[in-house]
């Protein structure tokens, strides 16, 4: 008899549907997997054995042979187990297979006969609604599938309960969405915190409010950790399209926790500087999102920037420019969102002297050093922010600076206008205006003007960094309510490119 259950393979971060075709015939005992399927798929027979067995069920001894079509696209991971278990339940008529038609399924087997989660539950939902299916999965990943809007989603505990499902024996409800995860709050992690560093809070908040890509660089304990791991609590909330898209990535990479719907806040990833570049970017065989896109919509942090591999912060530069990641491997060219926002920090030497004035290494070695980021990069990060160390007044008065919550307000309304100057466009912050939107929403007074050709030739800033100097003054405007840039917000912008005046000494 032949039976065909519908389930789904990833490519890269979207999800295809697949028919696993089961048949099981008369003929010398074995049990064939077909279809481009990886070692996890193949070894789905013995945990499928084991688990029907377990299960209550009788397993065949008969010829058994799984087709997962199109034959043409690789299938990895073992959340075929449970459509090539009710494939061969179907096939020999322990289960009513009329059901099956207007289902899409998926699952691990555990060897007792119950179901565990699986990744990639949220693109393969997608593709279910797409193609008008409901979608049956373990009940772990219920709330994530049932985030699709329109989608019937079946959450089930084991083999057994799936199978009385489909012969009519009991009912299944269908999983509710319980809304995205709730953000967490953790009082100790505010601005309200930090002591002194105004501008640095100043800067942070410009950073927020038009997503630019920030690099602090200041002596050792002058508070760069700190502040840059306060910055989520200031970062405006993601929009319904921005969590599924980010949520999609992390479902990819198996991180959303068990019974997490969507994720509830930006995403804030802060890799060890270790890291590889196919950690960094994406890699594998079959290639896997990285923490560039891991960190879509949200924020990548990474600290003690030159400790970091030269090459791994090179393959930065397109995901930095592009807000993708395209990754060529032996297995296929893969395109990952990668929409980040950079948060960097550095010491301005090896050493860690306490100032600029009090260094004790040498300009060669300080170029060295700071040397590591190389000019392209820098050109890329919007704002560059000098973080001094506190004074001794500044170390021992109480922290008296302004509440997260408080700054956060001006970042929301600062965003809301540019979502309002961008109407339904695909760009969602000034840092991602190109040339032709520059043109169009940043012209300067003539004083502006002036002010910025004055840095131009003063700092030797590149065409990229003149640009990055009109978006930030866009983005200081935003948050000061105007319409027009004005010559303070150019002035205030140019301060931001302390690196070319340095690189320009
Ligand atoms: N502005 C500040 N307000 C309150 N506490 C601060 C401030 N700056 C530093 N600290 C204290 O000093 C500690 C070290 O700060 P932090 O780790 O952020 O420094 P850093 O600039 O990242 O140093 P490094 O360059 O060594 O990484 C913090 O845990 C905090 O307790
Ligand atoms: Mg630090």
């Amino acid at each position: 008899m032949l039976a065909r259950v519908y389930s789904a393979c990833l490519q890269g971060i979207e999800a295809a549907l697949v028919s696993v075709e089961v048949d099981v015939a008369h003929g010398l005992p074995s049990f064939t997997t077909v279809g481009l399927p990886d070692a996890a798929v193949r070894e789905s027979r013995d945990r499928v054995r084991a688990a029907l067995k377990n299960g209550g069920f009788t397993f065949p001894v008969e010829r058994i042979t799984v087709n997962l079509a199109p034959a043409d696209l690789k299938k990895e991971g073992a959340s075929f187990d449970l459509p090539i278990a009710l494939g061969i339940l179907a096939a020999t008529g322990a289960v009513k297979g009329d059901g099956l038609g207007a289902l899409a399924v998926l699952g691990e087997l555990g060897l007792d006969g119950g179901l565990r989660p699986v990744r990639g539950v949220l693109p393969t939902a997608l593709a279910a609604a797409r193609e008008g299916k409901r979608l049956l999965v373990p009940a772990a990943n219920g709330s994530e599938a049932a985030a699709v809007e329109g989608l019937t989603v079946f959450g089930a505990e084991s083999l057994s309960q799936v199978a009385a499902f489909l012969n009519g024996e009991i009912g299944l409800d269908p999983v509710g969405f319980g809304g995205p995860a709730p953000a967490e709050s953790d009082e100790l992690v505010d601005f309200a915190e930090v002591r002194g560093q105004a501008h640095v809070k100043r800067a942070l908040e410009i950073a927020a409010a038009g997503a630019h890509h920030v690099l602090m660089i200041g002596p050792p304990g002058a508070g760069k950790t700190l502040l840059s791991r306060r910055l989520p609590t200031i970062l405006p909330p993601l929009t319904g399209s921005e969590a599924i898209e980010a949520s999609v990535i992390w479902s990819v990479a198996g991180l959303l926790a068990p019974g997490q719907g969507l994720l509830g806040q930006r995403p804030f990833r802060a890799p060890h500087h270790t890291i590889s570049d196919a950690g960094l970017i994406g890699g594998g065989t079959y290639p896997h999102p990285g923490e560039v896109s891991l960190a879509h919509h949200g924020v990548l942090f990474l600290d003690e920037l030159p400790e970091f591999h030269q090459h791994v912060l090179e393959t930065l530069r397109q995901p930095m420019e592009d807000g993708v990641v395209t990754i060529s491997r032996a297995g296929g060219s893969m395109t990952f969102p990668a929409r980040f926002q950079l948060v960097a920090a550095t010491n301005p030497c090896r050493r860690g002297c306490p100032s600029f004035e009090a260094c004790a290494c040498t300009p060669p070695e300080r170029q060295r050093y700071l040397g590591k980021i190389s000019r392209p990069l820098l050109d890329r990060v919007d704002l560059h922010v000098e973080v001094p160390s506190l004074t001794a007044e500044e170390l021992t008065a109480p922290p008296r600076g302004e509440s997260s919550v408080v700054i956060r307000e001006r970042v929301i309304a600062g965003r809301e206008r540019q979502l309002a100057r961008f109407g339904r466009s695909r760009i969602r912050s000034n840092a991602q205006m190109g040339p032709r939107l520059l043109r169009r929403h940043c012209p300067l007074p003539p004083e502006g003007e002036r002010l910025l050709s004055l840095a131009v030739a003063r700092l030797g800033l590149s065409a990229r960094g003149h640009d990055r100097v009109l978006r930030v003054a866009r983005t200081i405007a935003d948050l000061a309510g105007e319409e027009s840039i004005r010559p303070e917000h150019v002035a205030e912008a140019i301060q931001y490119r302390s690196l070319d005046r340095g690189q320009s000494r």
